[in-house]
């Protein structure tokens, strides 16, 4: 690999698992360190990121076909354009932490619409950047709802427990499934925030 180039760090898991948390503090870390970071996140804050936004939010209604398509366009558009694109900074150097990535579709689209047609939709974007660390922090639904109940209110579309339940069964499947292919660290988010970060910071330092 060319030693020029920044690292690609992802984080994944149901959502109020603590990635915003650990993400940030990760940068702190990082920036403390002299390396040059920028986070972002999918759905990101372009034009279909927007778009996904109204779908979750209940004020677009459109199936769960259409809202995975419009995810992985995002991701290759989130990767591609000119503006801030993540291959553009990867390219220069900058180290890239994305809250959300490939294994978001792949364990919430999958549930509803079948796994290979969400993976053929996003090959373009697998084949155009694979993350060096995708970070699942791992807590259950219920701690999930719990967290979220503080501070949400209203619920977006995937936010029910049997919702989650299921996408967290699938991002536990996929980790054995994608073994070969794709480094996945499971992290146990029932720790304190301090905790977690430390696990996360012993494996990003050894690339670094
Ligand atoms: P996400 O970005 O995955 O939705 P957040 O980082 O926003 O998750 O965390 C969701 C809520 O849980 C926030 O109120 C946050 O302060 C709290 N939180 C995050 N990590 C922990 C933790 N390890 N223990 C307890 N509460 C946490
Ligand atoms: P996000 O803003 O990260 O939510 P949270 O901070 O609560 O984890 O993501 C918004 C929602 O979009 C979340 O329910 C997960 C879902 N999502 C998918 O279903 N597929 C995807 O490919 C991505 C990136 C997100």
């Amino acid at each position: 690999m060319d030693n020029n180039r920044g690292h690609f760090i992802t984080f994944e898991g149901i959502d109020g698992s603590g990635k915003s948390t650990q993400i940030s503090l990760l940068k702190k870390r990082m920036e403390q360190g002299g390396q040059r970071c920028f986070l972002t996140a999918e759905p990101s804050t372009g034009p279909i990121g927007v778009m996904i936004r109204q779908c979750l939010s209940g004020r677009m209604k459109t199936d769960e076909k259409t809202i995975a398509a419009l995810f992985a366009s995002d991701r290759l558009d989130h990767l591609l354009n000119d503006t801030d694109g993540i291959c553009s900074k990867i390219n220069q150097g900058i180290h890239v932490i994305c809250d959300r990535y490939i294994l978001s579709s792949y364990a919430y689209q999958s549930v509803r619409v079948p796994f290979d047609w969400v993976r053929n939709l996003n090959s373009a974007a697998a084949d155009t950047l694979r993350p060096d660390y995708h970070i699942f922090i791992d807590i259950s639904p219920e701690t999930a709802i719990e967290r979220m109940k503080k501070e949400r209110f209203h619920t977006e579309l995937f936010e029910t427990k049997d919702r989650l339940t299921e996408v967290r069964n699938r991002y536990i499947e996929l980790i054995e499934q994608l073994k070969d292919e794709e480094t996945i660290i499971r992290i146990d988010g029932s720790q304190t925030v301090e905790q977690i970060s430390e696990e996360i910071w012993k494996n990003v330092s050894n690339i670094l």
